[in-house]
């Protein structure tokens, strides 16, 4: 068996629940899982929570809970949301798990057994927040200067002077520069990886801290060669890139699935990945061509001009917004996805607002897409006895030629865009679709060919657009699995599977087929049923 397309997300910190800027990149990593099994990749989505450290024993002591009865309970607020996204991971880790647990002692034995590790005590700042620690060196601080604010969160910071396990970074950086170079699709989009380029430029901090001293953080994972330390958080958490794959269990489970073909982050954590992570699998003794092929980061989500954070009290809810914001939405969730996927090119930061999303359901989803479906399927009902129309002799006639050539390139358009992690730009190329049969219906005017008794012309016009949505159900099913399902169905496919090599057969519904029955896909709330009109 050859190697599984393997895709993972963040693991989120589970000290409050998930916002839209948790489940973006989520929704971003299923869609990029759907769309690689609709080409028929074996296709392995990781995701899941990090649940040690310090900022969650704190939440936890606010909770008066101890931090396991916390992270339990919150964990669910978190598998809660993916399924109401529909999000198809293979596999979901909370850090606190033993087959993780076990994965990072056994990583933090073979270090300290290389040699590779060596105590000391670092006096520097810390960000809970984060859970990061910055040198003053990398703060660019004087001596006399007060207590500065975290580069990456701007919250202040906290002194901290601590005993503790260390790896070297400085002595890989030169490695991780070679590295970088010779791999310039490694950090993606480029402006990211301009950032991790001039960021090697400078000197990294001599040592990472991989210990927290157990006397002040007691939740983590326990440090096997030290019984005053536990693990810090970002060093366990990493690791669960390969400690889920089977790392140093299941050697030939691992080999099918590592090294991950996407890590997708937010760029708030680009450093953790692009710098600490290559480091520490280095010195674990991966090779170069072991490596994760590619690290992306996208931006922000912000509300008006602020980014969201609990203190502005401007988290938007994911699951307020689909069942309140889209209430009546039979695909509410979908509307969402799309949405996200949409609005932003993804790596830019974007703009989150009510009135954003309600202008995408109207005039993409509604006014295009739905009204695509329900006036071909009424046209199907009224003219063709609810069954896909057998084609006119003349067959595709020269004026068809457009849409039929539009809707066989989609899959080529859409592969250029997704091998880019484009989200934006491949719904782009489904919408010229859509719009290009909706512009087919006014030319072509259906309704005259029946009123003109042209059956045979009718009936290939209505087959070619049967056709098109066909195709369009297809590729719009990674970014909206069930409004491509409902369309579907509607087409009367029922539970046949979705490929993406379907794309290229022209006709691929059967002649005389029934169609399923038909529902209104994004209805307004102000008008019944604005879709045939
Ligand atoms: N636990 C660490 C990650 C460890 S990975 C081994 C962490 N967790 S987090 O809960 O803070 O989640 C961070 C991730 O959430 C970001 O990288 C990003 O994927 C997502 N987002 C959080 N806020 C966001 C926005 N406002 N906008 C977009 N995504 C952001 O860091």
């Amino acid at each position: 068996m050859g190697k599984a397309f393997y895709i993972t997300t963040p693991l989120y910190y589970v000290n409050a629940a998930p916002h839209i800027g948790h489940s973006y990149t989520t929704i971003a990593a299923d869609c990029l899982a759907r769309y690689h099994r609709l080409k028929g990749e074996e296709v392995f989505l990781l995701t899941g929570t990090d649940e040690h450290g310090q900022k969650i024993e704190q939440a936890a002591a606010d909770a008066e809970e101890t931090p396991q009865h916390f992270v339990d309970r919150m964990v669910e607020r978190f598998t809660a949301l993916w399924q109401l996204l529909a999000i198809s991971y293979d596999d979901f880790i909370r850090t606190t798990e033993a087959r993780h647990v076990q994965i990072v002692q056994a990583c933090l034995r073979r270090l300290h057994d290389d040699h590779q590790l060596f105590h000391t005590t670092y006096q520097g700042w810390y960000c809970t927040p984060c859970e990061t620690f910055w040198t003053a060196e990398e703060l660019g601080q004087t001596p006399a200067a007060s207590t500065p604010a975290c580069p990456s969160c701007q919250r202040p910071l906290e002194a901290v002077t601590e005993d503790g396990w260390y790896l070297p970074l400085r002595a890989s950086q030169a490695w991780l520069q070679g590295f970088v170079r010779s791999h310039p699709r490694v950090v993606q989009p480029q402006t990211r990886f301009n950032e991790v380029a001039s960021l090697l430029e400078q000197p990294l901090p001599e040592y990472l801290c991989i210990t927290r001293p157990r006397q002040r953080v007691g939740w983590g994972i326990p440090v096997p060669f030290s019984q005053q330390h536990v693990t810090y958080v970002w060093f366990d958490a990493l690791l669960n890139y390969i400690s889920v794959p089977g790392y140093s269990r299941e050697p030939e489970r691992f080999q099918r699935l590592w090294p991950a073909d996407v890590h997708l982050i937010g760029k708030d954590i680009l450093r953790h990945h692009a710098v600490y992570w290559p480091i520490i699998l280095h010195a674990l003794g991966f090779a170069d061509d072991e490596m994760p092929r590619t690290i992306f980061a996208h931006g922000w989500w912000k509300i008006g001009e602020q980014k969201m954070s609990k203190s502005r009290g401007n988290i938007v809810d994911p699951t307020v917004v689909i069942q309140e914001l889209l209430e009546g939405q039979p695909y509410a969730a979908d509307v969402y996805r799309y949405f996200v996927l949409r609005e932003v090119p993804f790596g830019q930061d974007g703009g989150f607002s009510d009135e954003a999303i309600m202008t995408r359901l109207h005039a993409d989803l509604a006014n295009d897409l739905g009204n695509l479906v329900h006036r071909t399927g009424s046209m199907m009902d009224r003219y063709c006895q609810g069954r896909v129309p057998m084609p006119g002799p003349v067959g595709c006639a020269v004026e068809d030629e457009a849409l039929r050539q539009e809707a066989l390139g989609l899959p080529k358009r859409l592969e250029a865009s997704m091998d880019l992690l484009n989200f934006s730009g491949a719904l782009e190329a489904i919408f010229q679709l859509v719009n290009h049969a909706n512009r087919y219906i006014e030319t072509r005017a259906p309704w005259q060919l029946a009123q003109a008794s042209q059956t045979a012309r009718l009936h290939t016009v209505l087959g070619m657009l049967a056709e098109a949505i066909r195709i369009v159900a297809i590729t719009i099913e990674p970014f909206m699995p069930q409004v491509s399902s409902a369309i579907w169905h509607q087409l009367g496919l029922g539970s046949s599977p979705k490929r993406l090599v379907d794309c290229s057969r022209w006709p691929g519904l059967i002649a005389g087929q029934s169609m399923g029955a038909r529902a209104v896909l994004f209805p307004r709330k102000d008008r019944k049923d604005v879709e045939g009109s």
